[in-house]
């Protein structure tokens, strides 16, 4: 009893510092989504809080992955393992929370990831964390806290996984969304970022892709940047009325991101803006020139876009991004990345330089879908195990496990007792086969199977049940292929 009391003293001593807590992560965390100015489409959908956790949805721009889009999904893993091992890469996976200022030092502030897109909370122990908004600097940690330094350069690391961002949803904007990401580090050779460039063209073209357009610049060395950067608050401050309001901070925060503004207005002054081309510093120019060399003899095609500048701050030299194209003047970001030979130094670890990149799963399949890539059918299971009564069902298990093991395919409806309904969902899935099991074959150790193709059916003995299958297998496959022979005659 007494030391009930105790206990449930000590549970209301610990809940209430956490519910101050808990109310203290709401209310940091909800600063940036209440603080924006809702949509009239949005605030008719306010929902009192008791209501929104009874709401069978997801939170918004989040998603289930349903069985059918499965195939698409998994024809990209299949070409990502393909690549992997084509080009000698190492899987790591990361956790998907780290602390907020690795994402801070690394994304760097003024960036719209941070600024406006990253979620952050405290945790119950006053840690401040943030979901992973993107994988770079999580593997930049991970290579400097396990030594990665020491190993045989270059070091290939794939990783994927959940990402997210707090941004506006839309068709191929989530705030979930799945990348997978090609990194290497220690190597400072242009060959390096061709090879990159190569391997992303790889798996878009392994999984179906056509109509794929490579954005190449160099935004330098971290001197060159700031030095053109100051010529561009130079060239932008004495128009800066004429910029967006978001263009007017970035002149504060960020003035390269003005390069790559979508507003009409900013777009037009950016036009006559000195171009960084003409400030790069002579390293840079060279590295881009015989990238440039690289990508043309392995016949990728690529356009120079002087105005890419990429929205992480941790870049130099080569950035890159990979468009889908649909002919009509539509462009869909499907991945992109650079190198960032600074990072690991900035973040405590050596000099290391580093390259990657990360594609956007979720727009591949979007583009997959849209452009109706063909999937390879997977097997189908051929044979149907029917069974009637108590006992055939017991022993339809042990049947069904032998053929397992013997590498036939089974579909079976275990959990229905009809025998009619058991043989229409054998005809459903178009069985070649159906193994009828009743208390009599049961006892006997046999099986009824039934040519679904000529209608002929043979007791068999249950040891001899696994040739008997794929000999009729075996003869149906013959006579397909002689129907379909004479058809083409015909
Ligand atoms: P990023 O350009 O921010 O780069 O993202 C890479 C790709 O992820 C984009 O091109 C896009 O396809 C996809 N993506 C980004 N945000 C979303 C979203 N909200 N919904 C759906 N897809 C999205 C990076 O994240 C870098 N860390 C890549 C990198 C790796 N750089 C070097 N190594």
């Amino acid at each position: 009893m007494i030391a009930k009391k105790k206990s449930a003293s000590q549970a209301k001593s610990k809940t209430a510092p956490a519910k101050k807590v808990a109310r203290k992560v709401e209310k940091k965390s909800a600063v940036k989504p209440v603080a924006k100015k809702a949509t009239p489409k949005e605030s008719k959908k306010v929902i009192a809080p008791e209501k929104e956790v009874l709401m069978m949805q997801p939170p918004r721009g989040m998603r289930d992955i349903l069985p059918v889009d499965q195939p698409y999904w998994e024809r990209i893993r299949k070409a990502l393992a393909v690549a992997c091992q084509e080009y000698g890469f190492n899987r790591i996976d990361l956790p998907a929370l780290e602390y907020t200022n690795l994402f801070i030092r690394s994304i760097g502030e003024g960036t719209d990831v941070i600024d406006k897109e990253i979620y952050s909370f405290v945790t119950k122990g006053n840690d401040k964390v943030s979901l992973r908004p993107e994988m770079t600097a999580g593997l930049a940690r991970a290579y400097i806290q396990h030594g990665m330094s020491v190993l045989p350069k270059p070091i290939r690391l794939f990783s994927t996984g959940p990402l997210y961002r707090y941004e506006r949803p839309q068709e191929g904007r989530y705030r979930e969304h799945f990348q997978a990401n090609f990194d290497v580090f220690g190597e400072n050779d242009p060959i390096l970022d061709a090879q990159i460039i190569h391997l992303a063209q790889r798996v878009v073209s392994q999984i179906g892709l056509k109509n794929i357009e490579f954005r190449i610049n160099s935004i330098g060395t971290a001197e060159s940047r700031r030095d053109y950067e100051k010529i561009l608050v130079r060239h932008f401050e004495f128009q800066k009325q004429k910029l967006c309001q978001d263009c007017r901070n970035r002149l504060v925060t960020n003035p390269l991101r003005i390069l790559d503004c979508k507003e009409d207005k900013c777009a037009q002054l950016v036009m006559t803006a000195p171009k960084f081309a003409d400030h790069l510093d002579q390293e840079s120019k060279n590295h881009f020139k015989s990238l440039q060399e690289y990508l043309n003899e392995l016949e990728i095609k690529y356009v120079i876009d002087p105005q890419l500048v990429r929205g992480l701050d941790y870049y130099t030299r080569t950035v890159f991004e990979i468009y889908s194209t649909d002919g009509e003047g539509r462009k869909t970001a499907l991945g992109g990345g650079g190198r960032y030979d600074k990072l690991i130094q900035s973040l405590g670890g050596e000099e290391t330089p580093a390259i990657g990149f990360g594609l956007g799963m979720d727009r591949l399949v979007l583009e997959m879908q849209r452009t109706q890539v063909k999937l390879h059918q997977e097997a189908k299971p051929r044979v149907f195990l029917a069974q009637l009564g108590d006992l055939a069902k017991k022993k339809s298990l042990r049947v069904f496990s032998e053929l397992q093991k013997n590498g036939i395919l089974v579909a079976e409806s275990f959990g229905r007792g009809s025998l009619k309904s058991q043989m229409r969902a054998a005809n459903r899935i178009g069985a070649d086969v159906t193994l009828i099991l009743g208390q009599k074959e049961a006892l006997d150790e046999t099986v009824i199977l039934k040519d679904m193709v000529s209608g002929t059916q043979e007791t068999v003995t249950q040891d001899k049940l696994v040739i008997a299958i794929k000999k009729v297998l075996k003869g149906n496959q013959a006579v397909v292929i002689k129907k379909d022979a004479s058809f083409e005659a015909e």
